[in-house]
């Protein structure tokens, strides 16, 4: 049916979160714990560690989120949980926390894609219309998704190496910033006066994939020549060269993508899409493309529990449930 009350569990990466959520659409709770300060110090997320965390924290926070959205376990409907891509140690412990709940109360096991929740993001708080494009944009992903009709999902664009939010990682490293720098790089490059110019990665004409590494090495050659050179850089310029290189991109090939696929609403989604000046950018063109732009609060723009039940929702509706046989899948296509 199209009733559901279901408890939703994401582990893909270094977050924690567990959700309630009913009919895909009203979070009862969203419980999440970030693992953020215990990777600062190795300057990234250490697979092995976050494994680990997730294993200390997964039953508080699947407790917590009942408590907080007062729905007894008799109550659910199913257990949704993040199948893939991700971690596969991280992903593990949510499968089997998910497995566990399932099987003791007897209701459905709905394995979910990762990037479809983060899509789905977007049906907590906005009414999708079809078809559409989803730009997906964080830590790990960037894909440019094409949406026929709800639940269909068609990757038309991808990296080829770095993730978006991942070379902006890199990038704030080399420049000192502490992890996660995407956030840093962001303000230096809105409140720099200068721009030091750097290419953008077109590719082939008629594609809509991207490619981040050969842009990394250019601003991380600029840092080093300079300091072999003892000069001083100027990396306000230097991070504005690199945002507009990067949003140039993002917002070129999602416009072309919309026009392409005749889509009347874009989406915005991932943990990048916090950044302010890919916001504009995208606000601007859409407006002026006169199609609306889609972006879910923060808070469900990074992993949580909350778009995992969004997009399991459309699972439940069709009765595509998984067996508890489940397993954890990096690499899961979506
Ligand atoms: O979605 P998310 O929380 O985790 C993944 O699934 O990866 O995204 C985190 C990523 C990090 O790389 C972080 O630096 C980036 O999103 N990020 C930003 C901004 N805020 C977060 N990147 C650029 N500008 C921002 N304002
Ligand atoms: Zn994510």
């Amino acid at each position: 049916g199209n009733e559901s009350l279901l408890l939703a569990i994401e582990t893909s990466c270094d977050e924690t979160s567990v959700a309630v959520v009913r009919d895909g659409k009203h979070i009862l709770s969203n419980v999440i714990s970030s693992q953020i300060e215990t990777h600062r110090k190795f300057g990234g997320v250490v697979p092995e560690i976050a494994s680990r965390k997730h294993v200390e924290t997964i039953t508080v926070m699947m407790e917590e989120a009942l408590e907080q959205a007062g729905v007894a376990p008799s109550e659910l409907s199913a257990v949704a949980v993040t199948q893939g891509p991700g971690l596969v140690g991280a992903l593990l412990v949510g499968g089997v926390a998910a497995k566990t709940y399932a099987m003791a109360l007897d209701i459905p096991l709905i394995g979910t894609h990762h990037i479809a929740g983060h899509i789905y993001a977007n049906a907590l708080v906005h009414d999708i219309v079809y078809p559409c494009v989803a730009l997906v944009v964080s830590g790990g992903h960037t894909e440019l998704v094409v949406l026929e009709r709800e639940g269909s999902f068609r990757i038309v664009g991808r990296t080829r190496d770095d993730a978006v939010g991942e070379a902006y990682d890199k990038v704030a490293r080399a420049l000192n910033f502490p992890y996660p720098g995407g956030p840093h790089i962001d303000r230096l490059a809105i409140e720099a006066e200068e721009v030091i110019e750097l290419p953008r990665a077109w590719l082939e004409p008629d594609s809509y994939d991207f490619s981040l590494s050969g842009l990394k090495s250019a601003v991380l050659a600029a840092i080093n020549q300079s300091r072999m050179k003892d000069e001083t850089l100027n990396t306000a310029a230097l991070a504005r060269g690199f945002q507009e290189s990067v949003i140039d991109v993002l917002v070129g090939k999602s416009m072309r993508a919309i026009k392409e696929f005749g889509a009347s609403q874009l989406l915005l989604c991932g943990g990048v899409a916090a950044n302010r000046g890919l916001r504009a950018a995208l606000a601007a063109s859409c407006e002026a493309a006169g199609v609306p732009l889609l972006v879910p609060p923060f808070a469900l723009c990074t992993d949580n529990g909350a778009m995992i039940g969004a997009a399991a929702h459309l699972k439940w509706k069709s009765g595509e449930f998984t067996s508890l046989e489940m397993k954890a899948d990096p690499l899961l296509s979506l």
